[in-house]
């Protein structure tokens, strides 16, 4: 391996651990102060249907954390198989499920085991089916062509690998599935000093 390669290698080390310490605390301490948005307020100024924010548990709506809404076309009908990639506490994905219904399949997937535990409890305190893997976006627990629909909010961006990210949605996507995806993007290259920094880049 290269200098550069380890160096990236144990840079991504640091941010993951990074990213599990953030999200870890937005599930355990919603009512901290964080720098990113987070909870109802978040999910109502994104245009989350506040019906969905009474149905869903306390619990996955005060935990919530995302960038955007991706339900507005992610188009999910009833029997669908669908991804929730980096599924946090669960929100995004029991809103899915509610569309998917008892014929349809969503699976969670996230970086953090104890999200996974979150996804169970609040799936099961709402009568909802959603399964959870703990699991890497970059390597996709899943078989080729398994899943109709990926939903994903404010995920992609914390990983250091995106276009492996990218090859590994269409390699679990079915031919003509769909992706809805809410991010951060940047119009410019980040300097060195953001890139090196876990704490902004995992936020
Ligand atoms: C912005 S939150 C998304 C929350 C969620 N959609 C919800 O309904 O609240 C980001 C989530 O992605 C997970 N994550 C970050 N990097 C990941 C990776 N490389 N693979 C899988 N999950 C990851 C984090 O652990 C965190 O739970």
């Amino acid at each position: 391996m290269t200098d550069a390669a380890a160096a990236q290698e144990s840079l991504e080390a640091v941010l993951k651990d990074e990213i599990i310490r953030m999200y870890q605390d937005v599930a355990d301490n919603p009512e901290g102060d964080f720098h990113f948005y987070h909870g109802r307020e978040a999910a109502e100024l994104f245009g989350y249907d506040p019906a969905w924010l009474d149905r869903a548990p306390l619990g996955a709506v005060e935990s919530f954390a995302g960038v955007g809404n991706p339900h507005l076309r992610s188009n999910v009908q009833a029997g669908e198989t669908v991804l929730d990639l980096g599924s946090g506490a669960g929100l995004d994905g029991l809103i899915a499920s509610w569309s998917a219904g008892p014929t349809g399949t969503v699976i969670g997937l996230d970086l953090n085991p104890s999200m996974c535990l979150k996804v169970q409890a609040n799936a099961a305190a709402s009568g909802t089916k959603m399964e959870c893997r703990q699991g890497e976006m970059e390597d996709i627990p899943l078989p080729d062509q398994s899943v109709d629909v990926v939903i994903s909010n404010g995920v992609i961006n914390l990983s250091f690998r995106k276009r492996k990210v990218m090859e590994e949605l269409f390699r679990v996507l079915k031919p003509g599935g769909r992706l809805s995806v809410t991010d951060i993007v940047s119009a410019k290259q980040l300097s060195q000093s953001i890139i090196n920094d876990p704490k902004l880049w995992a936020s």
